[in-house]
């Protein structure tokens, strides 16, 4: 029997993030939002990861996270989860404020995020490795009182913009840390999209020798159009959860320098045929994603440079 692939797309929230401001300072507006992301829920994807609790000084792009749960009330279908990212307690508290109603929880994961490299930690959330997991610590207690999942991202797997190459050990290391901090799963993110199958595969038979690949997520930007081979060495690792992207929107604003960019993540109808391809299964209908990936290209193009 083919053994089953879990998809998130991630769009929402990589994507929308790094979608430049109008020139009057404007974002996309909340209700094109909510409309991307009630497409997204119709395609068969597991997860939807729908916006940020994250300064809105650092991310104006997402500064509507609060109104737009308020927008997506009742629109969540029971089979597709909601996560967002959470970077520290003030966020936790904000999104808890807003992700239930009576009758009705809209966000069943919340995200925390890392590094595996120093300088990308300080450049992305202003805290050293240590400092953002003391960070998470309230935000995790919180999560498990209210019975929400926890994500833990660690970026940067393969190589860091700042500080070039990464080793595998030290990807592990943070990973087992958030696992003990009581996170849920492990999503390993190539931020620059530096890995090729053999960074890749060495990369994951580390860490899986010391976390279980049930438990390991991997979120791919494909720069230099490498994703898929990358995706193809983690599946013959047994990691079977991936993130992928609408149209291959995405990219962290905090990740780049002038000659290392984070662009888009793998586009989710790739990530999806090179899973089937491989002899895997997954719950996405591609008409239906093709309709919710013109929806996201439509709302990067609404909004120019
Ligand atoms: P900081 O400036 O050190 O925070 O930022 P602070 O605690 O000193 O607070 C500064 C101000 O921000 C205060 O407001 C706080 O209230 C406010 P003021 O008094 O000046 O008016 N503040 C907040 N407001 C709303 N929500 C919050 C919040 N926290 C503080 N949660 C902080 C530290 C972590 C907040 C900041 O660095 C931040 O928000 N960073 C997020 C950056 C980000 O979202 N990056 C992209 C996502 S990660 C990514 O894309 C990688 C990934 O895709 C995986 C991969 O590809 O590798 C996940
Ligand atoms: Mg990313």
């Amino acid at each position: 029997m083919p053994k089953r692939a879990r998809i998130t797309d991630v769009s929402p929230r990589d994507g929308l993030q790094n979608e430049p401001l109008r020139a009057d300072g404007s974002a996309i507006p909340t209700a094109d939002k909510a409309r991307l992301i009630n497409a997204l829920t119709s395609t068969g994807v597991d997860e939807v990861e729908i916006t940020s609790f994250v300064s809105p000084k650092w991310i104006p792009q997402l500064g509507d996270a609060r109104e737009l749960c308020e927008m997506l009330r009742g629109s969540r279908p029971k089979n597709v989860s909601f996560s967002a990212l959470v970077p520290n307690e003030k966020g936790m508290r904000s999104l808890l404020e807003v992700y239930e109603t009576p009758g009705e929880r809209l966000i069943d994961k919340v995200s925390v995020f890392t590094a595996a490299s120093e300088t990308f930690s300080k450049k992305n959330t202003n805290a050293s490795i240590a400092e953002t997991l003391e960070r998470f610590k309230p935000v995790i207690e919180l999560a498990q009182e209210r019975g929400l999942k926890v994500r833990g991202y660690v970026s940067c797997v393969i190589e860091c913009p700042f500080e070039g190459i990464i080793m595998p050990e030290a990807v592990a290391d943070v990973s087992k840390k958030l696992l003990e901090l009581g996170a849920d799963e492990i999503d390993l993110g190539d931020t620059i999209g530096a890995g090729c199958t053999e960074t890749m595969a060495a990369m994951l038979a580390c860490v899986t020798s010391q976390v279980d690949p049930d438990k390991i997520v991997l979120h791919l930007h494909d720069t230099f159009g490498r994703a898929s081979e990358c995706v193809r060495a983690a599946l013959a690792l047994g990691v079977t959860s991936f993130d992928g992207s609408a149209a291959g929107l995405g990219g962290c604003p905090y990740a780049s320098t002038e000659t290392k960019r984070a662009p888009g993540n793998i586009a989710t109808d790739t990530l999806v045929r090179v899973i089937q391809a491989q002899g895997f299964e997954t719950n996405v209908d591609l008409d239906k994603l093709a309709k919710a990936s013109s929806i996201a290209q439509g709302l990067t193009q609404a909004v120019p440079s």
